[in-house]
């Protein structure tokens, strides 16, 4: 397994890859890996002869005040994780070698529309961030294709259309959320959580659930719906940012008689905030 951090050495594995004849598939992470990360270098495995995962805290997607500084940062342990995974390379790159002219001077891509609701809205620039740096890791790796998480659901949509919009000839494969065994979906922010937030979590995904089991049976009251699992999160110590029953296919407002629906949901629990949702097809 190769570790990689310029963008030299990159382009010229790359080419002997492409002279091979080789596909190249690419999963963007920001390190501090899980099996969550892992599943997703397996889908890839599936896709490409090569896979690239890339490891890289990008601070253009991180606000003021949020948890850029304290994000953990594992890059020995996640080279051990990667090296059992069969994957060709880590490219893990430093801020100057994906922002050449520094971060606050960087061409921004900015997808409109969909990202202005829900983590668009909690965390301002968040989501230009995310475009500007997936971008950028498209435009120096130029995958055949690139894995994401269901788990950053309004991610995977944003990051689908401004692919699609720059007219990207790399295909998006989203992997299903992977979650411990009392549901809670693997996150590099669990570790924020103390012992007895930890024990409170699953219940997000809990709520999840049941709502998604109230929309199988045929429930269509969506604002009482929502009304009811925020109260039931809040009483447990969420402090819900949002909770929503929208189309999976574009996060509008669904109709009555829509049958593909996404809940989503994000909450602060003590130090961490905890984002889930799931897809409910009708
Ligand atoms: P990061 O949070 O490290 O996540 C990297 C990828 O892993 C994302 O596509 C995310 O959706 C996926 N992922 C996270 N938890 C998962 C889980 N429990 N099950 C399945 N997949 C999971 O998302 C980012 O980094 C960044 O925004 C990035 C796209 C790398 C751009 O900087």
């Amino acid at each position: 397994m190769l570790v990689i951090h310029t963008k030299q050495e990159l382009v010229e594995q790359i080419d002997e890859w492409r002279q091979h004849g080789d596909h190249i598939a690419l999963v963007p992470t920001m390190g501090s890996l899980h099996a969550g990360h892992l599943s997703l270098v397996e889908l890839a495995r599936e896709s490409a002869e090569r896979v690239i995962v890339s490891i890289f805290v990008n601070p253009t997607q991180f606000g003021e005040g949020e948890d850029f500084d304290e994000y953990p940062r594992t890059l020995e342990r996640d080279k051990r994780r990667l090296k059992q995974s069969a994957v060709d390379m880590i490219f893990a790159p430093d801020v100057d070698t994906l922002y050449p002219f520094g971060p606050d001077k960087a061409t921004t891509v900015s997808v409109p529309g969909l990202t202005e609701n829900f983590c668009g809205a909690a965390r301002p620039g968040h989501f230009d961030g995310v475009t500007t740096v997936v971008a950028r890791l498209f435009a120096l790796v130029q995958p055949d294709v690139a894995v994401f998480g269901q788990k950053d659901y309004q991610q995977q949509l944003v990051i689908r259309r401004m692919t699609e919009d720059l007219g990207f000839p790399i295909g998006i494969i989203t992997g299903e959320t992977i979650r411990d065994d009392d549901g809670l979906a693997l996150s590099s922010r669990n570790s924020y959580l103390s012992d007895d937030e930890r024990a409170t979590a699953p219940l997000l995904y809990e709520t999840l659930a049941t709502v998604g089991q109230e929309l199988q049976a045929g429930g269509r009251e969506f604002a009482a719906l929502e009304a009811a699992a925020i109260e039931r999160l809040s009483e447990a110590g969420f402090e819900v940012d949002y909770l929503s029953i929208r189309r999976a296919l574009n996060l509008e407002i669904p109709d009555r008689d829509c049958d593909d629906l996404v809940v989503l949901v994000a909450a602060q629990l003590g130090g961490a905030r905890l984002i889930d949702n799931i897809v409910v097809t009708i």
